[in-house]
């Protein structure tokens, strides 16, 4: 029988991020949202940010209300710099610090490689690896000159270590937030920064599926069947993880980048995986001929 028990449910205890103030860029979606709106029932105070600031106050209107924490709905291009630094003053002078950074803002679509343009390639290259950098690199500079512990947490997929074609700008530029999260680790760990990252799975978000799964192709391409779990993951899923990497709880934990796929790139990966399809009977005869060829 399958043990669902878990999934749905917050797995910190209550206050577990009191005191902290996380931004989420991408926050008013998806799983920004997601992970959003765990860490406020965990007292963190929320920065969400994006480029589109009506559904960062919509979302931060349900946030607030399901939680009853503090929401800042501030809009922020992550390929921009300076909307990055003008982000972080806004959130210092409305909460008085910012402790931790989820890079989760992210910008995606399927294509064979040779039909892009260099301007599509860059679209996403600039909004997943150098809106990464940019954020890590403002709030970076800001923890250092503070003389404070900072956290930063990664959305990376698990295609940042295996690659995928089809989606190589995204690729490219996921793998390279991985580099980044494993060198920061190391060279701003002195300074009491940590940094990590998560590589989720197939979550089913608006955002991702309509661009990756359009129309038929989310039947025909079901992502569940890919995972040895026959399942997708569930968001809370994902926000335990994050409410964990975000807290002090795993404080010791830097650099690392954790999966959380329901072992489904593993599965792509075994050479003899594929023989999931071989039937009871089949394993029989199998049985009989790899035995007996031992005795000959
Ligand atoms: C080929 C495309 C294209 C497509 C756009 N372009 N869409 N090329 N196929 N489907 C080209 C355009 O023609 C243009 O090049 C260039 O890309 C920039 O396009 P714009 O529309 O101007 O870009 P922009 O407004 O910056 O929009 C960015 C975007 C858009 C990435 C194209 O989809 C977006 O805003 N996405 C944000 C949300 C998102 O993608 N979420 C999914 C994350 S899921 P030219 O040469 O014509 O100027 C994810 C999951 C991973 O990462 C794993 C899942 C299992
Ligand atoms: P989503 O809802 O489309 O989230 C993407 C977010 O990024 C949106 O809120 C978008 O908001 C924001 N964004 C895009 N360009 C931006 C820019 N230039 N500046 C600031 N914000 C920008 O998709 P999702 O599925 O929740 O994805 C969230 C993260 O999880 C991404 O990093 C994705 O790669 C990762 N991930 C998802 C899955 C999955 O199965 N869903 C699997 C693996 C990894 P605006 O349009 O308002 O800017």
């Amino acid at each position: 029988m399958e043990q669902t028990q878990g999934r749905a449910e917050g797995m910190l205890k209550d206050d577990a991020l009191k005191g902290k103030t996380i931004v989420i860029t991408g926050g008013g979606t998806g799983l920004g949202k997601a992970m959003g709106t765990y860490f406020l029932k965990l007292g963190a105070n929320l920065v969400i940010t994006s480029r589109k600031l009506e559904v960062l106050k919509q979302t931060s209107v349900e946030m607030e209300a399901a939680t009853g924490g503090k929401v800042m709905a501030i809009s922020c291009d992550v390929r921009k710099y300076e909307e990055v630094e003008n982000m972080l003053a806004a959130a210092v002078s409305t909460f008085g610090k910012v402790d931790v950074l989820v890079n989760n803002a992210a910008g995606n679509f399927i294509s064979p490689t040779e039909r892009l343009s260099a301007n599509a390639f860059s679209a996403i290259i600039d909004i997943v690896l150098k809106g990464s950098v940019n954020c890590s690199l403002a709030l970076g500079k800001y923890w250092i000159k503070e003389k404070m512990p900072g956290n930063i947490l990664n959305i990376v997929t698990t295609y940042a270590f295996t690659g995928s074609a089809y989606v190589v700008p995204s690729a490219c530029a996921k793998g390279g937030v991985l580099a980044m999260t494993r060198s920061l680790a190391v060279e701003w760990g002195r300074h009491g920064i940590r940094c990590n990252a998560i590589a989720p799975g197939p979550f089913p978000t608006k955002g991702a599926w309509e661009r990756l799964l359009p129309g038929a192709m989310a039947e025909k391409f079901d992502f569940k069947n890919r995972v040895p779990l026959k399942r997708v993951g569930e968001h809370q899923e994902l926000a335990n993880l994050a409410g964990f990497l975000v807290s002090d709880f795993s404080g010791y934990i830097n650099g690392d980048v954790i999966t959380i796929d329901g072992g489904e790139w593993l599965q792509g990966a075994g050479q003899f995986n594929a023989l999931e399809m071989v039937p009871d009977a089949m394993w029989d005869n199998i049985e009989k001929t790899t035995r007996g060829a031992s005795h000959s």
